[in-house]
């Protein structure tokens, strides 16, 4: 089987960057800071699926909301790798909230309030696995460790 080079991170765009055609204009973001895509589909998930997606958040007061949201219309689903992935990807989305998000960020760029602030992206190397594989099968994630 042939090595992961890099490490890995999942990443989603929301449905409020692909409804305003800012799809493509990630995706660069992305591929600019050197992350290379290894396994993208563009998909419309359930409200079921978004509240199994988003389990963790299940107490919380935005997740009704949320869930809603993200199954309002499509998502791109991507797996990234580059060395430092999964920090990198955030720092690239820059804060959860866009109005503090850094200028030149994702979020400061694409996003339009806490909700829908244009990407997501796992916050450890586990949690990546983890939503790799819900998005992905392993027929899907080629060369995986
Ligand atoms: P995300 O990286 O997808 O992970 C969980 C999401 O919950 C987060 O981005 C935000 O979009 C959303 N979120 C976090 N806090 C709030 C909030 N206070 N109100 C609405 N949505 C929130």
């Amino acid at each position: 089987m042939i090595k992961t080079v890099g490490e890995r991170t999942f990443c989603m765009v929301k449905p409020n960057s692909y409804q305003d055609g800012n799809t493509g204009g990630i995706l660069s973001m992305i591929e600019k800071a050197g992350f290379q895509i290894v396994a993208m589909k563009l998909v419309k998930i359930t409200k079921y699926t978004a509240q199994k997606f988003y389990e963790i958040h299940k107490e919380r007061p935005f997740y009704d909301e949320l869930c809603d949201f993200m199954s309002s219309d499509k998502v791109v689903a991507l797996i990234l790798e580059k060395d430092n992935a999964v920090a990198d990807l955030r720092d690239l989305m820059g804060d959860t909230n866009p109005e503090n998000a850094e200028e030149g960020t994702i979020r400061s760029k694409f996003g339009k309030d806490i909700g829908e602030n244009a990407t997501h992206g796992s916050d450890s190397i586990d949690n990546a696995k983890i939503e790799s594989r819900f998005f992905f099968s392993e027929l899907e994630i080629y060369d995986e460790d």
